[in-house]
């Protein structure tokens, strides 16, 4: 069997790697994967955008399955293009993807249809939002209604960032044609929780619980970044928490896009915050998380292809979906300055005994050695029996990965030992 796995991220490599276990799989292409994908994939040259050359070359190569995992080509349509010359494919259609990529479409679907989340206010035009902001409770959140690179989010602490997050979007249009409408939002607070799920549309299984670290510095300080590190499951994530989500917020979003005629099928990513009132959706994700897919999937016991394969088919109720009861960690490792500006262009030393465990980001092959090229530049997992040995293993592998710039968070999982403790 031939499957293509567009994307080219440390969640791409978990991906393939992980399909790498099943043994129908002959050939495996990563589109354009990386320098370090290369190791584990055959690695096309074109970009994860470039809907028509990806469509030709699927053709071409008679291509059996395709996972597309990143949110841009989703939203673009990819899989609509790839099922229409017969390809079929693991993610969401164009109408389905529009839960992540719309911010507004979003808000306005949970509101219908009473799931859970941030009380807000829609704007489209930068003058009224600036007046609604005038009286609104402070901090206050701001966000760009399409994708942004995971950088359309701001928490507003004052007024005047308030008013600068709406001028820079709306009017200064940051992030282009992403911010023609905003979303203007209740700041929550409480742990957050991701939980990516499988869904076919008929029935929703959710993954392992994980816990992302967003900033860049330890102790939650610096910049927002795309995730500095993962552990799974997260310590507070209950049982009692997960039946009350699967209530009031899984089931109720899968009955919502049926019922909207858009029927998700792919990986639903839940971005939850458990607030004092109850869990509450902060985002949806059409896709895998990066880094949570390099803490989930290593902890999967089943086959993955099997599973992607039933929810393309719509028979995942009948497929098994078993992960282990272990704990996962990942800790990013990036170029110093990442996600500021940094350099890059330095070699990696990945010893034999490692490689296994780590998922490459941005790294790309030059003469045969493999060079920093990003931000994130690659993860380390471990899995072990409890989140403090994975996260002691995680960190012993680190100390032996080398390159000039490397930059990585101390702090990875403290937060959840600490809340595993109480
Ligand atoms: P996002 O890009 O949607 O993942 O948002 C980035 C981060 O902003 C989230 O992980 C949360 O930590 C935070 N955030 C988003 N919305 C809210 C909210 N309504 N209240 C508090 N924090 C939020
Ligand atoms: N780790 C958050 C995301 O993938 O959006």
């Amino acid at each position: 069997m031939k499957v293509m796995v567009v994307g080219g991220g440390g969640r791409e490599h978990a991906i393939i790697k992980k399909l790498k276990e099943n043994q129908t799989i002959d050939t495996l292409y990563a589109v354009p994967g990386n320098g370090g994908i290369a190791r584990d994939a055959e690695c096309v040259d074109i970009a994860a955008t470039d809907l028509e050359r990806i469509v030709a070359f699927a053709k071409e190569k008679q291509i059996d399955y395709a996972v597309v995992a990143p949110d841009d080509p989703l939203v673009m349509g990819l899989v609509d293009e790839l099922n229409a010359i017969g390809i079929p494919c693991f993610g969401p259609d164009k109408k389905a993807a529009i839960i992540e990529g719309s911010k507004v479409f979003s808000k306005d679907l949970m509101k219908k249809y009473g799931i859970p989340t941030a009380e807000y206010e829609t704007f489209d035009n930068a003058e009224a939002a600036l007046k609604y902001l005038e009286t609104s409770a402070i901090p206050v959140v701001v966000k760009a209604d399409g994708l942004a690179l995971g950088k359309g989010v701001i928490i507003a602490q004052t007024r005047e960032e308030a008013f600068d997050a709406v001028k820079s979007i709306m009017e200064d249009k940051k992030f282009g044609k992403s911010g023609d409408q905003i979303v203007i939002e209740e700041f929550l607070t409480g742990p957050e929780v991701s939980v990516l799920s499988f869904t076919d549309g008929k029935c929703v299984v959710p993954m392992i619980s994980s816990m992302d670290h967003k900033r860049a510095k330890d102790n939650d300080e610096g910049l927002n970044t795309g995730g500095m590190g993962t552990v799974a499951p997260n310590p507070y994530y209950t049982e009692q928490i997960a039946a009350e989500c699967m209530e009031k917020i899984f089931l109720p979003t899968m009955n919502a896009m049926n019922a909207e005629g858009r029927t998700f099928k792919g990986c639903l990513y839940f971005g939850l915050m458990l607030t004092p009132n109850g869990p509450k959706v902060i985002e949806y994700n059409c896709r895998f998380g990066d880094p949570e897919t390099q803490v989930v999937l290593p902890l999967l016991e089943s086959d993955l292809l099997t599973i992607m394969q039933a929810v393309t088919n719509e028979t995942l109720a009948e497929t098994e979906v078993k992960f282990s009861n272990g704990s996962a960690a990942c800790v990013i490792m990036a170029s110093d300055g990442y996600p500021a500006s940094y350099e890059k262009g330095f070699e990696i030393a990945i010893p034999d005994d490692v490689a296994d465990h780590v998922y490459v980001a941005g790294a790309k092959l030059s003469d045969g050695k493999l060079l920093t090229s990003g931000g994130r530049v690659l993860g380390v997992t471990a899995v072990s029996k409890d989140l403090k040995s994975a996260l002691e293993e995680s960190y012993a592998m680190v100390g032996k990965v080398k390159f000039d710039n490397a930059y990585f968070r101390h702090d990875i999982g403290q937060k959840a030992l600490k809340a595993l403790e109480n």
